[in-house]
């Protein structure tokens, strides 16, 4: 069982997220209604919250089918001329890491999107020729971990715009049922509830915990996952009962003793730590600012004294 068929396929199953779950259903049943396809639509939020899944539960609850490819994958106009001359009409056409669009893939994208036009230059020199085409209405279903880094005009084609947050415990727990579940796998409230707590708010780290959970229970246990397994595996794992992983600490120690609790610019955090700042900036920091570990100010990253306390103890080397 993959990361694929644990993803909820309809809005119904979709768990957690209660405002954009209500907000899109209300959309998607006016649309449905009017016998339109839906307006374009953003999703935005940091990795593994379910941009993906959201892209397809719009596809199947609109009964359509879906288009994938990505912002790095369109590298020139050709590549996106491609894809939106093969849709039908109603599909949903999913570009993931829409920030990674180049502007001349980007200028294409304008038409497409208005006036399900495609406008395209062939050929080079004199002989060059820009043609038209007709193509069908399509719903773009982009998604960025950032929304701040899309530019403006790209931003204002988008009708529907949602940002996923960080899941609540509870929700999570949720989640983790229902992977077990799936997988066929027995698991107790309160051991869901640890891996829950441990997974940095994010569902795909919950699902990948999960699995190794699962190992652990099947190998140093009778299977079932329950509170001791869990904690015992997890502890394995080295994800502590804050959720941080080895790379959390690595940052979190790092600020407070190179860098004193900072403040420290993101470029000299990244060149000590040997990641790159997108890394720290898009899938790193976002759980811990949220959970108020780190605090972004105008002179660099601080570390609070919450953080400090939830680091005492561990043993990281940089
Ligand atoms: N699996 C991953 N994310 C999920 C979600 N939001 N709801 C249900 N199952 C999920």
């Amino acid at each position: 069982l993959n990361d694929r068929t644990l993803r909820p396929q309809l809005l119904a199953d979709y768990i957690g997220q209660p405002r954009v779950k209500e907000q899109l259903g209300l959309f998607i049943d006016a649309a449905r209604g009017r016998d339109e396809s839906l307006d374009h639509l953003l999703v935005f939020g940091p990795p593994g919250l379910g941009k993906t899944t959201l892209a397809h539960v719009v596809a199947n609850e609109m009964g359509t089918q879906m288009r994938s490819t990505s912002g790095p994958v369109l590298e020139k106009p050709g590549d996106l001329a491609a894809m939106l001359t093969n849709l039908e009409p109603g599909d949903v056409l999913f570009i993931d890491e829409i920030h990674r669009l180049s502007p001349q893939v980007e200028e294409i994208l304008y038409p497409a999107m208005e006036d399900f036009q495609l406008d395209i230059v062939i050929g080079e020199g004199p002989a060059a020729r820009s043609i038209k085409l007709d193509l069908p209405r399509f719903t773009l279903v982009a998604a960025t971990t950032r929304a701040g880094l899309l530019t403006g005009p790209l931003r204002d084609r988008f009708g529907i715009v949602q940002r996923l947050e960080f899941y609540s415990i509870a929700d999570l727990t949720q989640i983790v049922e229902r992977s077990a579940r799936l997988m066929g796998l027995e698991v107790e409230t309160q051991g869901a509830g640890e891996i829950a707590r441990r997974s940095r708010g994010t569902p795909r780290i919950a699902n990948r915990l999960l699995r190794r959970v699962r190992d652990y229970a099947q190998v140093r246990a009778d299977g079932r996952v329950d509170n001791t397994t869990a904690a015992a595996a997890l502890d394995l794992l080295q994800v502590d009962h804050n959720g941080f992983d080895p790379l959390d600490r690595r940052l979190l120690k790092m600020i407070i003793e190179r860098f004193d609790g900072g403040p420290v610019g993101l470029d000299s955090v990244a060149a000590a730590l040997g990641e790159e700042r997108g890394t720290i900036e898009d899938v790193i920091e976002p759980y811990l600012i949220q959970q108020g570990y780190i605090q972004r100010t105008p002179r660099g990253r601080m570390v609070s004294d919450l953080a400090r306390a939830a680091v005492e103890g561990f043993d990281v080397e940089f």
